[in-house]
């Protein structure tokens, strides 16, 4: 098969989806882990945040390395939406009008889960973006992001609201990351039980840590 055919096709948009996806994993999995600094104290958490700007000088100028990385991930978030979205309607003209086998079903009611899911967890990247990147929603100061993610978890409204789009993101990786073996061919019955595993692990880990740092502020901790 030619590559540019490759996104038409329905396999080519699964691909497209799961190496999409698995982009994000790995920039979910370095972001989670780099805001554990946070528990460092403020300084060390500035440092890191200024780190992130000045990440690949001299061979890159100030700032460069970080707006490759939000190409990457903006445009990995476009393509992973519009496959689902193609995904979606051609599911539609395909679709008998009655279901015969339960498994069907059950794939049914996943793949509706995930584009619920999915709005969530873009509405929730849209909050996030204006509250801790531009400021449009608490007290912000850009040369102190300790400072905005402490006033920002301060509201147990903003905070529960960060825990349910947690949860979400739980349940579509756990989702997304088991489809993704399959669409990889990774799917042999003798390891399923790993894969599963996989799933399971990538689906807890990742909202986990990030949840320590809304929890800990709430809970005082951080301050
Ligand atoms: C509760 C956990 C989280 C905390 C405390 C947190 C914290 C932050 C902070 C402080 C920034 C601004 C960094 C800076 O400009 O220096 C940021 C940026 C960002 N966060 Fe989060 N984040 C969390 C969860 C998430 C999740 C779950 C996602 C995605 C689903 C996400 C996606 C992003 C994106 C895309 C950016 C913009 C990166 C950039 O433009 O440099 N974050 N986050």
């Amino acid at each position: 098969m030619q590559v540019a055919v490759l996104p038409r096709s329905s396999i080519g948009k699964k691909a497209l989806m799961a190496v999409t996806g698995a982009v994000w994993i790995g920039y979910l999995v370095l972001h989670m882990w780099g805001n554990l600094h946070i528990f460092q104290g403020q300084e060390a958490f500035n440092h890191y945040a200024e780190f992130l700007r000045e990440v690949g000088e001299p061979v890159f100028s100030y700032a460069q390395v970080l707006w490759i990385i939000r190409i990457v991930i903006v445009f990995s978030l476009v393509a992973h939406m519009w496959s689902a979205w193609e995904l979606y309607l051609q599911a539609t003209r395909a679709r008998s009008t009655s279901y015969a086998v339960k498994r069907v079903v059950q794939a049914n009611y996943a793949s509706r889960f995930m584009r619920i899911g999915g709005v969530v967890i873009i509405l929730f990247v849209i909050f996030h973006l204006a509250q801790y990147t531009w400021g449009w929603v608490t007290e912000f100061d850009r040369a102190d992001p300790y400072r905005n993610v402490v006033i920002g978890f301060s509201n147990p409204i903003i905070v529960l609201f960060y825990l349910l789009a947690l949860a979400s993101l739980g349940l579509h990786l756990f989702h997304g990351v088991w489809s993704m073996f399959q669409t990889l061919g990774l799917n042999s019955r003798r390891f399923d039980g790993f894969f599963r595993g996989l799933a399971v692990f990538a689906a807890l880990v990742v909202p986990l840590g990030f949840a320590t740092v809304p929890l800990a502020v709430l809970f005082g901790i951080l301050k």
